[in-house]
């Protein structure tokens, strides 16, 4: 990050003015009519003032080209030259890699030898290559997607490895080979054809293959077992060849098998990616968000495949994603009709036969259950159970609005269902994270009906969509209103004392690492360490999660710190050092006397040390800062971005008659005032509470409840003047 110059990273995307400190250039996150992008230069961060996307050079190009923390972090790496050691490994985790490694290794190994044997070896071509051929796919195809051959000879792949001197470990690890009786090693795909699967980075991670004869009673398709390097349920058939189609097309189609995504794309359609005959899990669904947020299923007729997928639908609405669906017309999968059309047919088949999620599964139902009453009361607890797993609230409107149309059921009785079920859902949730997180945008607890609306809009036009830049910190479920009052209560005191906190997290974020107060001649206590100490004398802990674990990490870089700050030390000396001889020399070549030389000598060395403290207190003034904009959870690291980048207000007092001072300069006045509104906010709530509690016994009559109440306030009362005569002790002018 030290090395990364955000003007430098956003210019390679924006183009950008200089206008005072800052650059400007237009909004490459929204279609951005006048320059609204800023990019600061000084803080490192960059920061939509219209659409709000931004934040540090990595969030940037997270969002900017659709990478995740760590790719994003080996882009910034490779543009500055910088050698990535991902980190310092145990012999275990070293043995692992190497592990992993050599299984790649093998496996691109692998996937050439089978690609040569279908395009070179005469039983290659005379039986792979025929039965590709015969289906119809084409040499381009055949090679885009690197498909092979495996030799009927059982043991072709162990002796070519062996020969080329691969080890029989890794053909066993990969699952490419087997061990037999006797230990003989024998290929598993031996006589199938073979479709290797890339990684999204285009690294093989298995195979499946193909039996050619048919007939036999055998499975279809052999694939890879689950090993170190591939894990199914995080892989899709094809998303490697399909990424950037999707990205463009904005839309990823989803088959089913391997043939549908090679025929497919032999007909023009690039956009598509396959399941390999399983529900899609949640991390296939993660891959796919990173490059759309629209995902359409195409189903061929058949109607118990349809049946099993629909729990696959319910888990992608639940990530957000907007789906709909298209029906094949009968007998034919995408494979069998991407033959008949041409790319644009096909296409225009989809277009006109889309149909969304909630349409499909309740015509789908209602064929089902007929007239029977039962059954049908069922399909709307059902349909609304789908509806309710939409995290978008305004997606869910539109969602139930249809649904009241097609059910012809009033759209009233299915929100008070559905408000039902979101509540319960969140009462779970807050059972389970014991604290309710604070969040920017909770969605209204109870769903209001349309005004007689009825809107056709599709979710798939909706803006609102959620993005891995938004700044919602929260789990929309968690801060859903519960009828449970004691997390209403709760929720108060969090918002109440919500803008103490962040002050106090403002300057651990900014400044955490700074000498604040000299303890003991040359021992100093840094930001942090006196925040945290402060709060702890009064047994205080944040409200907020994000807050806690912001203090926590905060506290856990103090070793790290010291060493890069004991590297920069270091590396400073030597060029003070080589700094100071210089000038030596060049004074000393000077002509005048003596004793002139030993003054500027002097003067020019007390510069440099000058000049070394500064980098050094800079160095420690802003580290945390640095740590936090560019943490891996961009939870933490936008919130960071913000904190860093919010305004600091000099009083009037102080721009009208002083010269301009920073806040930097007055950490030792405002920290411990900021810590003194915490805690005053604290008391002074509980002082309300007892009060309250003080007009409840008065009514009960409960005089022992009552003597006890006003000994607890006049306690209060008196720390609350201890602590305001302490922060006058040290503030002169607390406002
Ligand atoms: N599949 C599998 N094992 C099987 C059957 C199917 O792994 N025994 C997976 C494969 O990924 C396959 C997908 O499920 O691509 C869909 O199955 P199917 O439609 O039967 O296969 P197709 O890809 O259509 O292959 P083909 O047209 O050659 O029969
Ligand atoms: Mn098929």
């Amino acid at each position: 990050m030290a090395a990364t110059d955000i003007v430098e990273v956003v210019s390679d995307f924006v183009s950008l003015r200089r206008r005072g400190a800052n650059y400007w250039g237009l909004c490459p996150f929204h279609d951005d009519k006048t320059p609204s992008f800023s990019v600061s230069p000084s803080k490192g961060v960059c920061k939509c003032f219209s659409c709000g996307k931004g934040g540090s050079a990595i969030h940037f190009i997270m969002e900017h080209e659709q990478l995740s923390y760590y790719e994003a972090l080996k882009y910034l790496a490779k543009k500055y030259n910088i050698e990535v050691h991902e980190k310092e490994l145990t012999d275990e985790e070293r043995q692992k890699r190497s592990d992993r490694e050599s299984m790649f290794i093998i496996n691109t190994f692998a996937q050439e030898f089978f690609s040569q044997s279908l395009l070179e070896s005469d039983e290659g071509r005379s039986v792979g290559l025929a039965y590709f051929k015969e289906r119809g796919f084409n040499e381009d195809i055949i090679r885009k997607f690197g498909l092979g051959y495996s030799p009927e000879k059982r043991d072709a792949l162990v002796q070519e490895a062996l020969r080329r001197g691969y080890k029989t470990e890794y053909l066993l690890k990969t699952g490419l080979c087997r061990e037999g009786q006797g230990g003989r090693i024998y290929d598993l795909f031996a006589g199938r054809v073979m479709f290797p699967v890339y990684s999204v980075s285009g690294k093989v991670v298995a195979f499946g293959g193909r039996i050619l004869k048919s007939g036999v009673k055998i499975s279809k398709y052999f694939n890879s077992p689950e090993s170190d390097i591939y894990h199914k349920s995080n892989e899709l058939y094809g998303i490697f060849q399909a990424k950037r189609a999707i990205e463009k097309a904005k839309c990823c189609y989803l088959v089913e098998g391997y043939t549908d995504v090679l025929s497919m794309h032999q007909s023009g359609i690039e956009n598509v990616v396959a399941s390999s005959g399983t529900a899609l899990t949640p991390g296939q669904i993660r891959l796919i968000r990173r490059f759309t947020e629209n995902i359409t299923v195409l189903y061929d007729g058949d109607a118990a495949g349809i049946k099993a997928s629909l729990r696959g639908i319910d888990l992608i609405l639940q990530e957000g994603l907007n789906i709909k669906v298209v029906l094949l017309p009968d007998g034919e999968d995408p494979d069998s009709f991407s033959k008949s059309q041409s790319a644009e047919s096909f296409t225009r088949y989809i277009k006109a036969h889309e149909t969304d999620f909630i349409r499909f599964k309740t015509q789908l139902l209602l064929e089902d259950a007929g007239e029977d009453p039962i059954k049908r009361a069922g399909i709307i607890t059902n349909i609304v159970q789908s509806i309710s797993l939409i995290p978008d609230a305004i997606v869910r409107s539109v969602y139930v609005q249809e649904c009241s149309r097609l059910l012809q059921i009033d759209e009233s009785v299915l929100l008070s269902e559905l408000n039902k079920m979101r509540a319960k859902r969140a009462e779970q949730q807050s059972a389970r994270d014991k604290y309710a997180s604070h969040g920017t945008s909770s969605q209204p607890a109870i769903e209001q009906p349309h005004p007689g609306a009825s809107t056709t809009a599709h979710p798939t036009d909706s803006e609102t969509a959620p993005s891995p830049m938004s700044t919602d910190t929260a789990s929309s479920d968690a801060t859903e209103a519960t009828t449970a009052t004691d997390s209403i209560t709760r929720r108060i005191k969090v918002s109440h004392l919500e803008k103490y906190e962040r002050e106090l997290i403002r300057y651990i974020v900014r400044y955490g690492y700074r000498n604040l107060f000299e303890t003991e001649p040359g021992s100093w206590q840094k930001v942090c360490e006196y925040i945290v100490e402060e709060l702890s004398i009064d047994n205080i802990e944040f409200n907020n999660p994000l807050y806690k674990q912001i203090v926590e990490l905060a506290l856990q870089q103090r070793e790290h710190a010291g060493e890069q700050l004991a590297e920069l030390r270091e590396n400073l000396n030597f060029e003070t050092h080589k700094r100071i001889r210089e000038i030596i020399d060049q004074i000393r070549l000077e002509s005048g006397d003596i004793a002139d030389k030993q003054k500027k000598e002097a003067e020019a060395q007390e510069t440099i040390a000058r000049e070394t403290e500064s980098k050094i207190e800079a160095f420690e003034t802003h580290f945390l800062e640095r740590y936090f904009t560019t943490y891996p959870d961009t939870r933490i690291s936008l919130l960071a971005v913000d904190l860093v980048s919010e305004k600091y207000q000099l009083s009037k007092v102080h721009t009208k008659y002083q010269k301009l001072e920073t806040e930097c300069d007055k950490l030792w006045e405002l920290i411990p005032r900021a810590i003194y509104e915490l805690k005053n906010a604290i008391l002074e709530q509980n002082i309300k509470q007892i009060q309250k509690q003080i007009k409840e016994a008065t009514q009960n009559k409960d005089d022992k409840k009552i003597l006890e109440l006003m000994e607890q306030n006049v306690e209060l009362n008196n720390l609350r003047t201890t602590l305001a005569k302490q922060i006058g002790d040290r503030i002169v002018s607390p406002k």
